[in-house]
């Protein structure tokens, strides 16, 4: 199982670098600019076109409770698409287990948008030619990041499905879907109807889902190891150009030479171990060297001089 854990959760990274990432800022309006992955290089960004979906004046950063009196709220708050390309005896069990996690879930967080999840039950050896015995159990990631501003005044990028549960005015065009997920036909998996206990070569089908899940829902950390032997936050063009006097929304699309940092919103809790240190004040130090060293080709640089140009504690992977 721990094998498989950590394989799928390398998975999942990988997956988090390839998706785009939108931009958005919450003291009054300032700038929109979204992101999509580079074919080349997956741990590189590039900057998209992209709407802002604007309506009313720029309200605050916070959730809006809207459904914890709502005794019906902890029904299925999910809206699922499955795409199963197995037996229908077992898609319809696939079918109920997200149903399942969805009532699960539904059940403990407090939601007042619906969640859109875009999932799929299908050969990975067929799809991706991983057809080892130690395969990849499922993957599930956020469709869409949005960069927001937190209370701290640090950017950090927000799964879409969080987002939507501030019930903002002014927000970037959302993807169709709030979460994409995929899981492997060709794992042996239990599901809760089958006649016969689980045995100890099957995967409980609604725990994997359930885990994995939660990586839909922005539960993971932009913290990886993108420079051999060094854990960093993602590394991204920094897009904010200008800001408009008028509170209208206003962005350089021409110029991107700049990088930056960003962690992902439940980075914000992340402490050392040793020293409680937030790993946010390493984020800020390590951004420094963006604003210190104002070269053309600043990423190639940094990743030359990264373990010498910082005396803050970087850690190790
Ligand atoms: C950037 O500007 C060009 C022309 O100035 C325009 O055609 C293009 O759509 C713009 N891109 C974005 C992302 O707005
Ligand atoms: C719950 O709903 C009642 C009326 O339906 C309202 O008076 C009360 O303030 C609500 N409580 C919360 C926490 O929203
Ligand atoms: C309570 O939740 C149900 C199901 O999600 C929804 O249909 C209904 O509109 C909600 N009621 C209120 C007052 O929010
Ligand atoms: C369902 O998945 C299969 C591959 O597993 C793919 O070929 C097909 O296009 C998908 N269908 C939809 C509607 O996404
Ligand atoms: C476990 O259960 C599956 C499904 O019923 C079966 O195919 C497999 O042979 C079983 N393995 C063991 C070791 O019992
Ligand atoms: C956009 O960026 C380019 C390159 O940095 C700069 O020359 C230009 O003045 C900027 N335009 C605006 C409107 O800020």
């Amino acid at each position: 199982m721990r094998t498989k854990s950590t394989k799928y959760a390398e998975f999942n990274n990988k997956i988090i670098n390839h998706l785009i990432l939108f931009l958005l800022l919450f003291i009054s309006n300032i700038a929109a600019q979204c992101f999509a992955p580079n074919p080349q290089n997956p741990r590189e960004l590039i900057p998209v076109a992209c709407n802002l979906v604007k309506n009313e004046p720029q309200e605050n950063l916070k959730f809006k409770d809207s459904t914890s009196n709502n005794s019906s709220s902890s029904n299925n708050m999910f809206d699922i698409t499955l795409n199963c390309t197995v037996s229908t005896d077992l898609c319809s069990k696939v079918q109920k287990a997200f149903d399942t996690a969805g009532s699960i879930i539904s059940s403990y967080l407090l939601l007042n948008t619906r969640i859109v999840l875009s999932a799929s039950f299908e050969s990975f050896c067929d799809l991706y030619s991983s057809c080892s015995e130690n395969g990849i159990l499922g993957f599930a990631s956020p469709a869409r990041w949005i960069l927001m501003e937190d209370d701290d005044n640090i950017q950090r990028l927000y799964p879409q499905s969080l987002v939507k549960q501030f019930e903002l005015s002014t927000h970037p065009e959302y993807s169709k879907n709030d979460i994409i997920a995929s899981f492997n036909s060709d794992v042996s998996y239990w599901f809760a109807e089958d006649s016969t206990p689980i045995n100890e070569t099957q995967f409980d089908f609604l725990y994997v889902m359930l885990h994995e899940l939660h990586h839909g829902l922005g539960f993971s950390s932009a913290w990886d190891e993108y420079f051999t032997g060094y854990v960093t936050p993602l590394l991204a063009n920094d897009p904010i150009k200008e800001i408009d006097a008028e509170d209208d929304l206003v962005y350089n699309n021409t110029s991107y030479s700049s990088f930056k940092f960003y962690e992902c919103a439940f980075d914000k809790y992340v402490i050392l171990m040793e020293n409680g240190q937030k790993a946010s004040e390493i984020t800020e130090k390590l951004n420094t060297y963006f604003t210190e060293n104002n070269n053309a080709n600043k990423k190639k640089n940094f990743e030359i001089s990264f373990p010498t140009c910082l005396c803050c504690p970087i850690i190790l992977a």
